[in-house]
């Protein structure tokens, strides 16, 4: 059995990534992802923990921010959970990051490798950044899809930046070097992948 909290959130997140996304191959993954999240994996998860850039969540994370009732329910179904998170820093090279992009971000695994339920399939989690922040390009071989619940820019290999409006999705494929930053405001984005 999962926790309730938890199992609230993962069908909210399904519902709203499935009403923002819109390109096939992301609608493809997402169906993966869910589909194998039907079926929860027992383990311990890490002792939650939360950092300084957590001072924006409650503002970032505010329900009635969103007309669509699926952002609503994401919203509340996340702060259902967030108490238990381990929010911790990227682990891994920062090359390209903003200046004091060390405590002005936070990344938790909801479910995943240390996350609140722990697994290796598949990978849901959110990133949080302090207003005019930039995450340094990294990548990973399973492909992505993340899920932005407040706007902000992202970008693939040396392409041209490109923003993403609240309630949006954007896919990157297997491997894709990419990057993303935040406006004057603090950026607060969901991320599915599957091993
Ligand atoms: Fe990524």
């Amino acid at each position: 059995m999962r926790n309730q909290a938890l199992q609230e959130f993962l069908d909210a997140a399904r519902t709203a990534y499935s009403h923002c996304a819109r390109d096939p191959k992301s609608i493809a993954l997402l169906e993966r992802v869910f589909s194998t999240l039907e079926a929860p994996a027992q383990g311990t998860h890490p002792d939650s923990a939360r950092l300084p850039v957590c001072r924006y969540l409650p503002n970032i994370t505010e329900p009635s921010d969103h007309d669509a009732p699926e952002l609503r329910q994401v919203m509340r179904a996340f702060r259902g959970i967030e108490p238990a998170l381990w929010w911790h820093r990227r682990q891994g090279s920062c090359s390209g990051a903003s200046e004091g992009f060390a405590d002005s971000h936070a990344n938790a695994m909801i479910v995943g490798p240390y996350g609140l339920e722990p697994r290796d399939d598949v990978w849901l989690g959110v990133s949080l950044l302090g207003p005019n922040v930039q995450y340094p390009d990294h990548r990973h071989p399973p492909e992505e899809v993340y899920l932005v619940m407040s706007p902000g820019d992202f970008r693939q290999g040396r392409k041209e930046w490109v923003h993403v409006a609240k309630g949006e999705t954007y896919y990157n494929p297997h491997n894709i070097v990419h990057a993303m930053r935040s406006t004057d405001r603090p950026l607060l984005a969901f991320w599915a992948l599957r091993e």
